[in-house]
């Protein structure tokens, strides 16, 4: 049986573009409060324009770099929603170098985004999660957490780290009633995937709503028996299983 995720309490990260906007949007739909955050607070304005439905959406302007900004936003959700259910970890940052160009900030500005932000987030999220009675985790990762493309040394190696670090705390949490999940997309049409793969055809591609409703389907699935763990999803002119 579904779960009815009307006043349900979400944070979702990079909610000012791609992906986590659509996320942000469907999930306003479906009646979640929101608390979204990014650095760049007109894309977060933007975004909360384009929710329409009656859920509260609250942009919070936060660089996931400073761990003294994801305590804020932290304490910002408790204090305005009340509480966590839902922790939706989509922030993220890609290159496109050879690994032997790769400056040394570029390479910890992608760790500190793509690992550290959602570690400090599970962290911090984590007593609200476990109080919430739903309490779930979605790490948005990608098919580089897999794979070995090259040009893509700091975010696959991102990635990979992610979904470690997803695989053990599912297995610390679970038996405390908080579910970690983690989606690998493959290419989906957004400004990350215009700037780092110019070279792939746009309209093969994803689209955000695709990875979207991936999130919908773990949140409403929260209750059931079945658990999904992973979910990997490619554009369809990608060989099947590769
Ligand atoms: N597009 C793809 O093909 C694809 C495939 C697999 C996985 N993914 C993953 O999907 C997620 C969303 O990416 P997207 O494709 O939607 O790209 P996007 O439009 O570039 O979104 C990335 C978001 O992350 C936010 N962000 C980046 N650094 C941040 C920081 N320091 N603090 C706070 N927010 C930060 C950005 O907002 P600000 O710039 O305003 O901070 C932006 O809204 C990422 O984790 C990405 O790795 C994407």
């Amino acid at each position: 049986m579904k779960m009815d995720l009307r006043e349900k309490r979400a944070i979702v990260t990079g909610a000012g573009s791609g992906i986590g906007r659509r996320i942000a949007i469907t999930l306003n739909a479906l009646g979640v409060d929101l608390v979204i955050c990014g650095r760049r607070e007109e894309f977060l304005e933007a975004t909360k324009e384009m929710c329409h439905g009656d859920a509260q959406v609250i942009p919070v302007v936060t660089d996931l770099t400073k761990e003294e900004e994801i305590e804020e936003l932290v304490s910002t959700a408790v204090f305005e929603l009340g509480g966590i259910d839902f922790l939706i970890n989509n922030a993220g940052l890609a290159q496109s170098d050879p690994f032997d160009e790769i400056e040394t900030e570029v390479w910890d500005r992608i760790m500190a985004t793509n690992v550290r932000a959602p570690f400090l987030l599970c962290k911090n999220a984590l007593p609200y999660l476990k109080n919430s009675g739903v309490g779930t985790i979605v790490n948005i990762c990608s098919v580089v957490a897999h794979k070995g493309y090259p040009y893509q040394a700091a975010y696959a190696a991102s990635k990979h780290a992610l979904y470690g670090f997803s695989k053990v705390i599912a297995n610390e949490l679970y038996k405390e009633n908080v579910r970690v999940h983690v989606i690998c997309p493959g290419g989906v049409y957004t400004e990350m995937v215009k700037e780092t793969r110019p070279d792939l055809d746009a309209s093969g591609l994803m689209v955000p709503e695709d990875i979207a409703d991936l999130v919908v389907y773990f949140l409403e699935h929260r209750n059931t028996n079945g658990v999904v763990d992973e979910i990997s999803i490619h554009r369809p002119g990608k060989e099947p299983f590769a």
